[in-house]
């Protein structure tokens, strides 16, 4: 059978600056979902890479002293580092200053010219370098004495010059019309409704080139216009995937996207211009566009004035990827805005997974090995408790996938450390140390059971933990090709003729 195909991407990078929390997070939630596909019998492919054209770049590069390109290398790796240390699974890393991305935005360009949704005039008005974004004169206020946008904070400087533009008003009513005929194509709802909202009050055509600065994609035939940093940006989606060869594996079997993950802020560039641009281009839209919430330290977003920022970097060699990327996802209610901090990180660390998870696996391996020869006793005699632990999980299966296809990571999260929870209990009200003298039959039972559990839980865990749910994994001697969402509903699955694998402390209870 052929398995189904999902793709998924985060934003691509600006490599402006080192990785924050915020390029973190992204990250994280798309390799969450994507590894939950995998194991659920897709074949996916997970995209991330940096954005590293524009007047943002150049100017970052002019400022440290460095040629361009060799400024947006060096930062570009630290990204690329950044994917080994959060412990990404993807499967493809695109710089937009990579050949095979040229042709692929040369085309769409060449696709909007025939389309006749591209003219040349003169544009006119606010444009902020940070966001690389145009403004209306009603979105920037006055702030300390200089120009802002209302919606990012960020300066507004005034540009006047020749550019080429993208008939983007002409595309209101149908965009309209799609958001209507799919309604889970922008999520959360709440974002869905701000993008209608703003369509609905008609749309401007969009400038799309700039002449007063160099570094990025010429306009083809054109070579004086510099094609608008985020049209070049979107483009990524479709280049990683061999596009403009329409006919190559990638694209036919990953085209259109699935799901873009990316951060509210920029919502605006995924869920107007880039479904305006591919349906002018005559192109399949991406299925889902998810605009995830800020992560904030103190109610405020993390920022380098502030001084509120929490390094990813020093967080995960103080306290470990998995138990990073766990806190992440099960803290912040993804949409939501979400405080994050070492108070809580820590609470967090220490309640779920060291004395929950991690405490379950300790136990009940060391028991196993006292008692059990250190083999998962195999058991014919199920009593309907022992059932009953397991079953529930399994009755599940599909309810959890369901929060993973709606992106409801972290309650998927509370339902999986709850059957730990539950599995620590049915443990210490079985009491099998009891059981050993007055019925070993049971106690077999108890073990097998809450063994069976424990792979279960390490499986749904698997996405969000990788390195420690697998640790478990080894240690039970569950197969590698097994450790997927299909075998939660076999029985048994466990090797019994077997010793356990060494067991290692798997969470350290931090102070
Ligand atoms: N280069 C563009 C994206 C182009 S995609 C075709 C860009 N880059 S970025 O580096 O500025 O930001 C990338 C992502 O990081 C965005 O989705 C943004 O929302 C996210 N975050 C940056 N700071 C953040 C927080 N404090 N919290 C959560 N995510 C935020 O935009």
């Amino acid at each position: 059978m052929n398995k189904k195909s999902y793709y998924i991407t985060t934003p691509i990078y600006y490599p402006s600056g080192k990785p924050h929390m915020g390029h973190a997070y992204s990250s994280i939630i798309a390799d969450v979902i994507a590894r939950f596909k995998r194991l659920d019998g897709y074949n996916v492919y997970f995209l991330t890479g940096t954005d590293e054209h524009g007047l943002k770049i150049q100017r970052e590069a002019e400022k440290n002293k460095k040629d361009t390109q060799q400024f947006c290398d060096e930062l570009s790796s630290k990204f690329r580092d950044l994917t080994k240390v959060l412990n990404l699974s993807n499967n493809d890393f695109i710089r937009t200053t990579e050949k095979r991305h040229y042709k692929s935005v040369e085309d769409l360009w060449n696709k909007l010219v025939n389309s006749g949704d591209i003219y040349l005039d003169k544009y006119k008005g606010w444009y902020s370098v940070s966001d690389e974004a145009y403004y209306e004169s009603n979105e920037v206020e006055e702030k300390n004495g200089s120009k802002v946008s209302i919606l990012s904070g960020s300066k507004v400087e005034w540009v006047e010059e020749e550019s080429f533009f993208f008939k983007l008003s002409a595309w209101s009513e149908k965009l309209l019309q799609h958001y209507n005929a799919n309604p889970d194509f922008i999520l959360p709802i709440s974002r869905n409704n701000e993008v209608k909202k703003f369509v609905e009050k008609g749309l401007k055509d969009l400038s799309i080139s700039r002449t007063s600065f160099s570094w990025g994609i010429p306009v083809p035939k054109n070579q004086k216009h510099i094609i608008y940093v985020w049209l070049d940006a979107l483009t990524n989606y479709l280049s990683a995937l061999n596009y403009p060869d329409t006919s190559s594996k990638l694209y036919k079997e990953y085209w259109p996207a699935d799901l873009h993950v990316i951060g509210k802020d920029i919502l605006r560039f995924h869920a107007i211009y880039w479904p305006a641009f591919l349906m002018a281009a005559k192109l399949p839209l991406p299925k889902r566009i998810f605009g995830h919430g800020w992560i904030l330290s103190d109610d405020k977003k993390m920022s380098k004035s502030i001084g509120n920022i929490l390094d990813p970097l020093d967080i995960i060699k103080n306290y470990g990827i998995d138990q990073l990327r766990y806190y992440l996802i099960k803290e912040v209610s993804l949409g939501n805005d979400g405080n994050v901090s070492l108070e809580n990180l820590k609470n967090c660390i220490n309640n779920d997974l060291a004395n929950n998870y991690g405490n379950l696996c300790q136990r009940v391996f060391a028991f196993l090995k006292k008692n059990c020869g250190n083999k998962i006793p195999k058991s014919d005699s199920l009593s309907n408790k022992d059932k009953a632990l397991t079953n529930k999980l399994k009755n599940d299966i599909t309810k959890l996938s369901e929060l993973i296809n709606h992106q409801n990571l972290n309650i998927y999260i509370k339902k999986v450390i709850e059957y730990s929870f539950d599995s620590n209990k049915y443990f210490n009200d079985s009491e099998p140390w009891a059981l050993k003298k007055s019925n070993p039959k049971q106690m077999n039972a108890v073990m097998y059971s809450i063994v069976e559990q424990i792979k279960n839980i390490s499986i749904l865990l698997l996405p969000i933990i990788p390195n420690s749910a697998n640790s478990v994994l080894d240690i039970i001697n569950v197969n590698k090709d097994l450790r997927v969402i299909s075998e939660i509903n076999k029985n048994d699955g466990l090797t019994h003729d077997k010793e356990l694998g060494e067991i290692k402390i798997l969470f350290k209870k931090v102070d």
